[in-house]
């Protein structure tokens, strides 16, 4: 008998609004992006000017096969100033929410992803407690859009988010293989802040979890201990945070190994991909393998993807990928799907040079260009290509 994935199975692509909406000027990214001293490639700017074109966006996904989207609505353009609240930015990504729905596509929605309002970092951002209730105080108002979701992502990626907010105050840029101490009262908030919002969504009756990022520690013979330390603050933590939570959500790319002296980038020998980081698909499965065992939960990937100028090799990642998430379905893995980073080329947190795509798109005019690898993983969604092929 074929292996397979569970019946039925999340099959999608996935965004941020940062990533891919442009102009968000009321966000501490931007602020970040256009100061004169900053320490970033290049600014976001228009990005793929997703806000007027996420209808072209998820046609394109539905063309394909997939059937869910998950994209992230932007707490600066909803709250652009403390406690002012614009009803034409909700109508906005209502119409988003429409647009899946229209398009047979199922949205899953991130309330958070990775920016801010400007006023809220200028206040104290994650480290300040007034931060819980105010990003509560958000989340009551965005109830309301949720209810179409068939589920909702809290705080993406709240461990890297943690350790940005260390590297944001030494001004540094997080690096692949940089290993910043998350921040210790950034977490605690991130923690209660997660909590709050599962009890509100709860209340429209969506699932709703945290996508946390497993970095794959392994560790050299005698490390182990080492490993622990590393990992406990840098993910186990938030993972643990979950518990209760109706699903946890995974995200892994590549793994990272763990000497006596602590981590080592990627080996010279290695493949790497446009982020610098070793060319290893079965990160994801590993990743998603932790997150159930630490949760007890089901798994839902989040993201995945690589970030390459070849497709053929986004295709050659992804299906590794997905062979080895499916053998741990086999052996038992509770997973309930798949979504793929990222439906578009977007702005990597400071450069647009590594390309996660499944869709490319033109600087000068936005025209959106689908890659082989769209239409691939589209046909594994409808059972039409296997991976054994
Ligand atoms: C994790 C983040 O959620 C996303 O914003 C980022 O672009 C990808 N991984 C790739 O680094």
């Amino acid at each position: 008998m074929p292996l397979t994935f569970p019946d039925p199975f999340v099959w999608g692509a996935a965004t941020a609004a940062h990533q891919i909406e442009g102009n968000n000027v009321n966000s501490d990214w931007w602020a970040r992006e256009v100061t004169p001293d900053s320490t970033l490639a290049e600014p976001s700017g228009d990005a793929a000017d997703s806000y007027h074109r996420y209808a072209e966006d998820i046609r394109l996904l539905a063309e394909s096969g997939l059937t869910s989207y998950r994209f992230s609505i932007e707490w600066a353009r909803i709250e652009p100033a403390e406690g002012m609240f614009s009803r034409a930015e909700l109508d906005h990504y209502r119409r988003v929410v429409q647009c899946c729905l229209d398009h047979g596509v199922t949205p899953l929605i991130t309330l958070h992803h990775f920016t801010s309002p400007r006023w809220f970092a200028e206040d104290g951002g994650w480290t300040d407690p007034r931060s819980v209730e105010r990003f509560a105080r958000y989340v009551e108002r965005v109830l309301p859009l949720l209810d179409a979701a068939s589920h909702v992502f809290t705080i993406n990626e709240p461990n890297i988010l943690a350790m940005m907010i260390t590297a944001a105050k030494g001004e540094e840029q997080l690096q692949a293989g940089t290993m910043h101490a998350p921040d210790p009262v950034a977490t605690q908030h991130l923690v209660a802040a997660h909590r709050r919002a599962v009890e509100l969504v709860r209340t429209v009756g969506v699932p709703v979890g945290w996508p946390v990022a497993p970095q794959q520690f392994f560790a050299d013979p005698g490390a182990e201990e080492v490993l622990r330390e590393y990992a406990y603050p840098r993910e186990t933590v938030f993972l643990e945070a979950a518990r209760g939570d109706d699903f946890v959500g995974v995200q892994a790319y590549t793994r990272t190994r763990i000497t006596l002296d602590g981590p080592l980038p990627a080996p010279e020998d290695s493949e790497k991909t446009l982020t610098g980081w070793e060319y290893y698909p079965a990160a994801i499965a590993e990743a998603a393998r932790l997150g159930h065992e630490i949760t007890g939960l089901p798994v839902l990937v989040s993201e995945n993807g690589i970030a390459t100028a070849d497709d053929a090799r986004r295709i050659d990642y992804t299906r590794d990928a997905l062979r080895a998430l499916r053998a741990e379905v086999e052996a038992g893995l509770p997973l309930i799907g798949y979504l793929h980073w990222s439906l578009l080329d977007n702005y990597e947190w400071g450069s647009f040079a590594p390309t996660f795509g499944l869709v490319a798109w033109d600087p000068e005019t936005f025209e959106r260009t689908p890659k082989p690898s769209l239409g691939w993983l589209g046909s594994v969604a409808r059972g039409e290509i296997s991976l054994d092929d």
